[in-house]
C-alpha cells in the first residue's frame, strides 16, 4: 500500500502543550506503595522514595501528575496522610477494596514531584466530602503561614507553601461505581460552588470539573452540557478519560482507537461551545484528558479483592503491554497532540505498576513495558507548534469504525527542524508514505525510528524488556523535500527532520 500527505507550515493547529505528556499516580495497588515509594527497597532515598523508578519517570519525560485519584478519592481524608508518621490511620479504601496505612500523602508526594522534576495536579474528594474539605487541603497546600492549615504544613516541615495550580474537581462523578456519585445537576452546583470558594483563596487556580467516563457513558454529552450549565464561570477545563483494549481478538478496531478519541474530543470541544454560546460567555473552556491509555478491563487480574480482605497494595490493574499496545498509545498521543487547541492538558493513566509505563518488582528492578518508549520520545522530541497534515491513504475496514485511515500521523515544528509521528494502522500490510515537505526548510533526516514487530504480542518482562525497541528506521529518506519511509505493519513512528 502507498499513502500521501502534506505538511506545511502554515497549517498550525496550536503550540505543543508541555501538559500533554502528564501521568496520574493513585493510592491503588502498587502505584504508591511499592511503586514510588518503597522504603525498604535497596535503592529508596532518605524519604523512602525509589530512586530508580524517580530516574525512569524523568526518562518517560512526563510533566504533570495527577493525585491521589481516581476512584480512591471519592474516600479520601487527606488529613489522615500528614504529621507524624506513627499516628496516622490506616483506613479502608473502598474503591479498591483494600487498606491505605497513610504512610504516603500530600507532603510525601510534593517531596517526589520536587525530585520528579514534575507540575503535582491534584484532586479534591467531591464524592463523601464537600467545599470545606476542598478548601482546607487548598489552604494546606497553597497558603504561606498563619492559618490553621498553613500552619500545620509547616509544622510537618514544609515551610514553602505548594502552589498547586491544577485541581480535579471530584474524579469520574457520573459513573455509577463513584463513592458519592451524583447527577450532573448536583455535581454541577457542587463543581461551582467549590471552585468559587476556591479561588476565594487563589483566584489563579485552574479548575477542571468532571466530564463522561467514556465516550459510551449512557449520559455522554447532556452530562458535560448540565454541568457546564451549573458551573462554565467558575472552571477553565472539563476532563475525558478513556481506555481502549482488543476486545475478543479484533486487532483492526483497536489499532483504530484514537478515532474514539478524536470523537470525544471533538463532540466534548462542541458541547462547551454551545453552553458558551447559551450563557453568552466569552471564555472557552478546555479539556484535561486526565485520564486514557489502554486497559484490559475485562481481565481477572483487574478487579479488586472482597469480602474480609482489605490487602495493602495488592497487584491490582497489573496490565503487561504488547507491542500492539505501544503503537495504540503512541496513535492517541496523535490524537491529543492534532487536539492540542482543545486539549490543554493530559494524564496517562497510570504512572507506576498500575496500567503503567513503568513497572517495578518488590525490592527488585524497575522496567519498562513496551508503551514507555511511544510516550518517551513524543514527549521528548514533540516541540514547537502542531502542524495539522493533509493526508490520502488507503482505508481499513474495522468492525467497531467502519473504515479508517490505515495511516494516522501529525507534525510538530519549531526553528532545530520538524518531527512526524505516524502509526500504520493496517494489520497486515506495509504502507510507503510520501510526504511533502517543501514548506518546512528541512534538508536531511537526523533520525528515523520505528516500533514494530513480525510477533505483536511480544510484551516486555522484567526479565527481557529489551528485545523489542524502537530500532532505526532504515528507509527513511529526503528526496527533493519530499520524505519517503516505509511502515510496517502495527507500526508506530517517529521521523526527526533538520
Ligand atoms: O485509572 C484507574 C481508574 O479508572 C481510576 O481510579 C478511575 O478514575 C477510572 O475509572
Amino acid at each position: 500500500l502507498t499513502a500521501s500527505a502534506v505538511l506545511d507550515r502554515a497549517f498550525v493547529v496550536g503550540p505543543v502543550r508541555p501538559r500533554t505528556f502528564g501521568t496520574f499516580v493513585e493510592h491503588l495497588g502498587r502505584c504508591v506503595y511499592h511503586g514510588i515509594f518503597e522504603p525498604d527497597h535497596p535503592q529508596a532515598d532518605e524519604d523512602g522514595l525509589r530512586t530508580d523508578v524517580l530516574e525512569l519517570v524523568r526518562e518517560l519525560g512526563t510533566t504533570t501528575v495527577r493525585y491521589p485519584g481516581g476512584n480512591f478519592v471519592s474516600g479520601y481524608r487527606w488529613e489522615d496522610g500528614v504529621g507524624p508518621v506513627d499516628r496516622r490511620p490506616a483506613r479502608l479504601d473502598l474503591a479498591w477494596h483494600s487498606t491505605d496505612p497513610n504512610t504516603f500523602g500530600v507532603d510525601e508526594f510534593m517531596r517526589w514531584t520536587a525530585k520528579a522534576g514534575v507540575e503535582p495536579m491534584m484532586a479534591v474528594n467531591l464524592g463523601t466530602r464537600g467545599v470545606q474539605e476542598a478548601l482546607d487541603l487548598l489552604e494546606y497546600c497553597n497558603v504561606p503561614g498563619g492559618s490553621h492549615f498553613a500552619d500545620m504544613r509547616r509544622a510537618n516541615g514544609a515551610p514553602d507553601p505548594y502552589r498547586v495550580r491544577m485541581w480535579c474537581l471530584g474524579n469520574e462523578m457520573d459513573g455509577p461505581w463513584q463513592i458519592g456519585h451524583k447527577t450532573a445537576e448536583e455535581y454541577g452546583r457542587l463543581a461551582a460552588e467549590t471552585a468559587r470558594a476556591m479561588r476565594m483563596i487563589d483566584p489563579d487556580l485552574e479548575l477542571v470539573a468532571c466530564g463522561s467516563s467514556n465516550s459510551r457513558m449512557p449520559t455522554f454529552g447532556e452530562w458535560e452540557a448540565t454541568v457546564l450549565r451549573e458551573a462554565y464561570e467558575h472552571v477553565d477545563h472539563i476532563s475525558a478519560h478513556a481506555y481502549y483494549y482488543e476486545d475478543d481478538g479484533d486487532l483492526a478496531s483497536f489499532l483504530a482507537s484514537a478515532t474514539d478519541m478524536d470523537y470525544f474530543i471533538d463532540s466534548v470541544a462542541a458541547t462547551a461551545d454551545y453552553v458558551r454560546a447559551a450563557r453568552k460567555q466569552s471564555k472557552r473552556v478546555h479539556i484535561s484528558f486526565d485520564e486514557w491509555n489502554v486497559w484490559y478491563q475485562k481481565r481477572a487480574e483487574s478487579r479488586p479483592p472482597s469480602g474480609d480482605d482489605w490487602p495493602v497494595a495488592p497487584v491490582l490493574l497489573e496490565d503487561r503491554y504488547n507491542v500492539a499496545d505501544a503503537v495504540v498509545v503512541g496513535n492517541l498521543l496523535i490524537s491529543l497532540l492534532r487536539h492540542t487547541d482543545r486539549v490543554h492538558a493530559a494524564s496517562l493513566a497510570q504512572l507506576v505498576n498500575v496500567i503503567a509505563p513503568i513497572m517495578t518488582e518488590d525490592r527488585g528492578p524497575a522496567w519498562r513495558q513496551t508503551t514507555f518508549h511511544p510516550f518517551a520520545l513524543t514527549a521528548r522530541h514533540a516541540a514547537g507548534e502542531v502542524l495539522r497534515p493533509a493526508v490520502a491513504a488507503p482505508t481499513v475496514e474495522t468492525a467497531q469504525f467502519g473504515e479508517v485511515s490505515a495511516i494516522d500521523l501529525v507534525a510538530t515544528r519549531d526553528d532545530d527542524g520538524a518531527v512526524v509521528f505516524v502509526v500504520n494502522r493496517s494489520v497486515t500490510e506495509p504502507v510507503g508514505l510520501s510526504l511533502d515537505v517543501r514548506s518546512l526548510g528541512v534538508s536531511r533526516v537526523h533520525e528515523a525510528v520505528t516500533l514494530a514487530n513480525p510477533d505483536h504480542t511480544w510484551q516486555a518482562t522484567a526479565a527481557d524488556s529489551t528485545s523489542v525497541l524502537p530500532r532505526p528506521n532504515t528507509s527513511a529518506g529526503l528526496d527533493d523535500a519530499r520524505l519517503s519511509v516505509e511502515l510496517p505493519p502495527v507500526s508506530w513512528s517517529m521521523i526527526r527532520l533538520g
